[in-house]
């Protein structure tokens, strides 16, 4: 009798568990307005750089979908599957990467600003949703777009251009800094003359937008300002003089709308764009007589307006 008593409280107990297991599963299913929130955040914030659109050779990173395949295996929870996301894309490095052929093939990806909240929606979207195989973003893109994307926080045009000139900027700047890092300023002049128009490039297809830069004091005469891409060079300069930090305008340029983003210099730039006797060394500045000689991309100090990003989305 007192067996059957204990046996039954054991079995009562392994029951308990077993349910309260359950409800736990249960609960971590996200509500329709957060799959959506995660959507939002993973369109604006990681397509621009994991878009499965493009050809393979113009990627900039993985397609998210190679991402979820790393990442998750048929034994892997959400919680275990968010805490990995929300570790790596918080602070990317090689100690916690799970994808060392992408690293190598696309440099670690870079360091950028996005709270454990944005990463906690964005790893549950992806945990429960069927995403991005090849023939997946062709056909289910549009309609989730449909579903999630139309809401009040959805991004404004001159929002989304700037999603993609922030992440251009970001890959830019990284492969810059380790071309710096392995090459020295000089050997990294020549890359800013062959990748750096290579790069934007590829961003620029990889997301089915245009993205340049361009200056009025342009060190490559490709990238000069013309037309009415002058106007908001010049408000962004006046706006940075008074003290303000200009952020982004949308102009008619060759008859089509762009979107145009203030590019600021800061004191890594001025190895390169500073003042030629003091900031620039001689060996770099032989390099740059070499290749632009007509440059007129020197004497900034920091915080001053280096020039533009445009973009125009269909
Ligand atoms: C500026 C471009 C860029 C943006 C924007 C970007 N990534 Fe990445 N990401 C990369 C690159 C490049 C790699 C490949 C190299 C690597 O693995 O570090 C990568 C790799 C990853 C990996 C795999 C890391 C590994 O090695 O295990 C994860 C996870 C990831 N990204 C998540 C995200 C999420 C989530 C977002 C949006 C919040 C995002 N990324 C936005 C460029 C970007
Ligand atoms: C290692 C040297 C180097 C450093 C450091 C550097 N640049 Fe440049 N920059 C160049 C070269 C070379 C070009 C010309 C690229 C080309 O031929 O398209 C260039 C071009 C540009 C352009 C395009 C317009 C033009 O003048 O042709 C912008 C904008 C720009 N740089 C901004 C910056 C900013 C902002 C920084 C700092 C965050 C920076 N650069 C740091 C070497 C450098």
């Amino acid at each position: 009798m007192k067996h059957r008593i204990l046996g039954l409280f054991a079995l009562a107990t392994l029951l308990v568990g077993i349910f309260s297991c359950n409800q736990k599963t249960e609960s971590s299913k996200s509500t329709p307005e957060e799959l959506a929130a995660g959507f939002q955040l993973l369109e604006a914030n990681c397509f621009t750089c994991h878009s499965p659109r493009g050809s393979i050779e113009s990627r900039i990173a993985p397609p998210m979908i190679a991402i979820k395949k790393h990442y998750i295996d048929e034994n892997t929870t959400k919680e275990e599957f968010t805490k990995d996301l929300v570790a790596f894309v918080s602070h990317p490095s090689e100690d916690i990467s799970k994808m060392p052929g992408a690293r190598r093939k696309f440099g670690l990806m870079p360091q950028m600003n996005f709270s454990e909240e944005q990463l906690t929606q964005i790893a549950a979207y992806l945990f429960e949703t069927e995403i991005e195989a090849p023939d997946w973003f062709e056909e289910h893109y549009k309609q989730e777009r449909k579903r999630h994307g139309k809401t009040t926080t959805s991004l404004t045009p001159l929002e989304q251009g700037k999603q993609f000139a922030m992440a251009t900027k970001a890959i830019l700047g990284k492969n810059l800094l380790s071309a710096i890092g392995t090459k020295g300023t000089a050997g990294a002049v020549e890359f800013c003359n062959t990748k750096a128009i290579h790069l934007t490039d590829s961003m620029a297809s990889a997301q089915g937008v245009k993205i340049s830069r361009v200056s009025d004091q342009p060190r490559n005469s490709n990238n000069t300002a013309t037309g009415s891409l002058i106007e908001p060079i010049n408000k962004f300069k006046a706006s940075l003089s008074s003290g303000q930090t200009p952020s982004g305008a949308s102009i008619i340029y060759n008859g089509k709308l762009v979107h145009v983003y203030p590019i600021i210099t800061n004191t890594m730039c001025l190895q390169c764009h500073g003042e030629k006797e003091t900031q620039i060394k001689p060996e770099t500045l032989k390099k740059l007589d070499v290749l632009y000689p007509t440059d007129q991309a020197t004497g900034y100090s920091e915080n001053e307006l280096r020039g533009i990003w445009v973009v125009e989305m269909d």
